[in-house]
């Protein structure tokens, strides 16, 4: 593990996120998700390029057990905090199930209160061809829009779960034409999800934005990880694409436990975490006090 300072400008704007095209000297995007002010922060300060406002904040925050759930507001309310924590960062926020899906008029709708309200850049939404309508609308308001294809969390149900997806040729010749559509529809990034790292090297060479990979292997443009995984927050049973950076899991166990040790042994406050008052105001108020009846 290294701890340096980014020696690299990050993409902020959308001609800076096309330009970084594999294939190039490129180095690849990264993005990583935030939800709050400080984590925003701490994105800028190893900079990264993008920065997510997922829907994952159901189920890393939330107490939620799957993205379902999560709705605008909580969403609109995230990304307020991660702007507010970094002004200048290159924000993509997830449009929630159910706020796109119904017609093209509510996903522009929605799309436009998570950039005038939410003030992020760019928002995201998960699906294929099927979607690719929806994809070319929100584009046509003048609205930056990430697609999200392979494992979509917000549907999982329908496919089987959270598994890899595009193992067979019939769903990953399906995945290659979703990119394709969703790409010529006006998606100016495309994330990938969950496939097997062949079928993600080729759809990254078969359309002309930049693929944002997690659990795709090492060939797509970039790669992305929910913050919380990446810091080893929850100790629960994490995809095999997960790497654990830190294991703040633990650390955080262990610094509640010390302090409720310290309360219930007297350890913690000791002097230099107390304030102190002037003795004449302490004898003053003593005074005042023992004149009162009791
Ligand atoms: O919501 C999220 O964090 C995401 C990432 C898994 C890409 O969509």
């Amino acid at each position: 593990m290294t701890s340096q300072a980014p020696e690299h400008s990050p993409a902020r704007t959308i001609p800076e996120l096309r330009r970084y095209k594999a294939g190039g000297d490129q180095l690849p995007l990264v993005m990583v998700t935030a939800y709050d002010a400080p984590t925003a922060r701490f994105g800028v300060e190893a900079g990264v390029d993008i920065i997510l406002v997922g829907d994952s904040v159901g189920t890393t925050l939330l107490g939620y057990d799957s993205t379902v759930p999560v709705t605008l507001d909580d969403i609109l309310h995230h990304t307020k905090a991660v702007r507010r924590g970094a002004p200048g960062a290159h924000i993509v926020a997830d449009l929630p199930f159910m706020t796109y899906q119904v017609s093209d008029e509510q996903a522009v709708a929605n799309a436009g209160r998570l950039l005038k309200e939410g003030g992020a850049d760019a928002v995201k939404l998960e699906g294929g061809l099927a979607l690719a309508s929806r994809v070319e609308a929100i584009a046509r308001a003048g609205i930056p829009v990430v697609g999200h294809i392979g494992l979509t969390p917000q549907t999982a149900g329908l496919l089987g779960g959270f598994k890899v997806q595009g193992q067979e040729f019939v769903s990953a010749r399906a995945l290659i034409d979703d990119a394709i559509a969703i790409a010529r529809a006006g998606a100016h990034m495309l994330v990938i999800e969950a496939v097997p790292s062949a079928l993600a090297k080729m759809v990254t060479e078969r359309v002309p934005i930049p693929v944002i990979g997690i659990g795709a292997g090492a060939d797509c443009d970039g790669q992305v990880l929910v913050i919380h995984d990446l810091l080893g927050i929850e100790d629960r049973h994490a995809a095999r694409f997960v790497k654990h950076y830190a294991s703040l899991a633990s650390d955080i166990r262990n610094a509640v436990t010390a302090f409720a040790g310290d309360v219930r042994e007297g350890a913690y406050p000791q002097p230099e975490h107390t304030y102190k008052m002037k003795s004449t105001v302490l004898a003053k108020l003593r005074d005042s006090l023992e004149r009162e009846p009791s």
